[in-house]
Order: C-alpha cells, then sequence, then structure tokens
C-alpha cells in the first residue's frame, strides 16, 4: 500500500467493531465495522433507511449498540451519552438541525458549554467576540452574534454548527445529511466550510444520498444498504457510476 495516495495519514481516530443495532424487529444495524483515521473525510452513502443516521447516533451517544466495541485513539471507549462523545472530541450536526432557532448566533455556538463569571452570569462579550472569530475562520461573515439563527439562510446555519464544531476543538466532525434542503450555491458553501475543517486537520464524516457530493468532498466511501456494509473503498478506486449501481442494486458484482 503506498502511504502518499490519500490525503489522509494513516493513524487511526476512531473504530468500531462488529456493531449491531435493533429497533425492535429491525435490524437497524448488522455487524458494521466502520473507522476513519485521522484527517480522513469519509463519505458515508446509501438509501433512506440504510443505516447512516443510526450508525452515527451511536458514535455520538443517542443510541447504545446491542453488541460492538468502540475504539477512539486506540483506546476501547463507552459511548453512554452525548456528553460522552463530546468529551472524546466528537460534534456531530445533525439531518434534524441542532440549532435553536430563536436564539442569537452565539448562544448556539455556546449552548450547553456557556463560559460563566464565578457567580454564574453569562460572559456575553466573551462568547460574541469568540463566536465571530470561529465563524470568520470557517470564512463566514455574518453582521453580528446577535442576530437570531431564524433569519440566516440553510447554508449559513450549517456554518454556525459546523464553527461551533470547530470552536470546541473536535477531532472528529459528523454531518448527517448537511446538504439536504439547500439550493446548490448553499451546498457549495457548506463545502467550504468541510474544507475549513479539512484544513485544519479534523476528521470529517460527511452523510449523503448524493453520490455526486461524496465524490466531490470525501477520500474514502462507505455504502451502507439495509444496515449492512456494502462497500468501504478509497475514491480514487471508484466511480459514480459504479457505487450507484452497486446502491441501486443493494449488492456488488
Ligand atoms: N428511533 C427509531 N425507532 C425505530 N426505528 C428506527 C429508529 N431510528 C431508525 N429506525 C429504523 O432503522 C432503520 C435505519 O434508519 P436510519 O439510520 O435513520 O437510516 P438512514 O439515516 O440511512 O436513512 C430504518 O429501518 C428506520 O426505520
Ligand atoms: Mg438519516
Amino acid at each position: 500500500m503506498s502511504s502518499n495516495e490519500s490525503n489522509s495519514n494513516s493513524k487511526e481516530l476512531l473504530r468500531m467493531a462488529g456493531i449491531n443495532k435493533y429497533f425492535g424487529k429491525v435490524h437497524a444495524l448488522e455487524d458494521i465495522d466502520f473507522k476513519i483515521n485521522e484527517t480522513e473525510n469519509v463519505g458515508l452513502v446509501g438509501d433512506n433507511g440504510a443505516g447512516k443516521s443510526t450508525l452515527i447516533k451511536i458514535i455520538s451517544g443517542y443510541h447504545r449498540a446491542e453488541k460492538g466495541q468502540i475504539y477512539f485513539e486506540g483506546k476501547k471507549v463507552r459511548i453512554s451519552s452525548p456528553k460522552d462523545s463530546r468529551a472524546l472530541g466528537i460534534e456531530t450536526v445533525y439531518q434534524e438541525q441542532a440549532l435553536a432557532p430563536d436564539l442569537s448566533i452565539s448562544r448556539n455556538i455556546f449552548m450547553g458549554r456557556e463560559p460563566a463569571t464565578a457567580l454564574g452570569f453569562l460572559r456575553k462579550r466573551v462568547m460574541d467576540e469568540e463566536s465571530m472569530d470561529a465563524l470568520k475562520s470557517m470564512g463566514l461573515h455574518l453582521r453580528s452574534p446577535n442576530i437570531n439563527i431564524s433569519t440566516l439562510s440553510g447554508g449559513e446555519r450549517q456554518g454556525v454548527a459546523i464553527a461551533r464544531a470547530f470552536y470546541f476543538e473536535a477531532k472528529l466532525v459528523i454531518l448527517d445529511e448537511p446538504t439536504m434542503a439547500l439550493s446548490v450555491k448553499e451546498v457549495r458553501e457548506v463545502f467550504n466550510f468541510v474544507n475549513q475543517l479539512k484544513r485544519k486537520g479534523i476528521s470529517v464524516i460527511f452523510i449523503t444520498h448524493n453520490l455526486h457530493q461524496v465524490f466531490t468532498i470525501s477520500d474514502r466511501i462507505v455504502v451502507l444498504s439495509h444496515g449492512k456494509k456494502l462497500v468501504d473503498i478509497k475514491k480514487k478506486d471508484t466511480n459514480v457510476d459504479e457505487l450507484s449501481e452497486i446502491i441501486v442494486r443493494g449488492t456488488i458484482g
């Protein structure tokens, strides 16, 4: 294996082994092995109901697997809550937006992790300044940290959520269908944010059911189908037509 072909280095960041998850009788994940290296950008694709969100919700502590192990930076870990996941340096941006539309940008960036004075008052000026800095570092120039999220475009909202991950020094950022309801121009904005993360050496799992998008953004592509891992391949070793055929047929070869 030659090591210079991919822009990911080979140090493992997260590995899941033999993951199984049931919802009642639905076997949502069946013996899934999944890993991502440091600085790597993995695209997770598959039809609706394939198990993509369930897999990442296990990483982010919203679901527990019935069976299987998770390793982070080479050590076996237990992720029993979203707090555990964040403590490891994993930030997830959900399909069902995790932002509070009626709160300001800066309140959203610091939600649940607000800096406070010794007497418990929010350090608003710190929050305002640092959120604007985090947004700028994503290439997002918004006019004030105090405008409500509800007034932003879809692309800008994703930018705020990604800036939050960046501010809290995530090692792994997971984006669950971040481009779902976005216009072409907004999708391009989201790609720019993801490229900023990449440039800063942060690993990204990018979930979508748009194959063209993963071919633009990811180094490696993992395909789930009906709870099983169908394909795990470097982008350079495949193409959109081949993968879309596999997804449609639900089987390889
Ligand atoms: N909270 C839940 N309760 C029951 N079934 C669920 C739940 N979440 C997901 N499922 C089921 O698990 C399967 C995988 O779903 P999901 O992970 O959301 O797929 P994807 O994100 O790839 O569209 C589907 O059959 C879905 O209906
Ligand atoms: Mg989903």
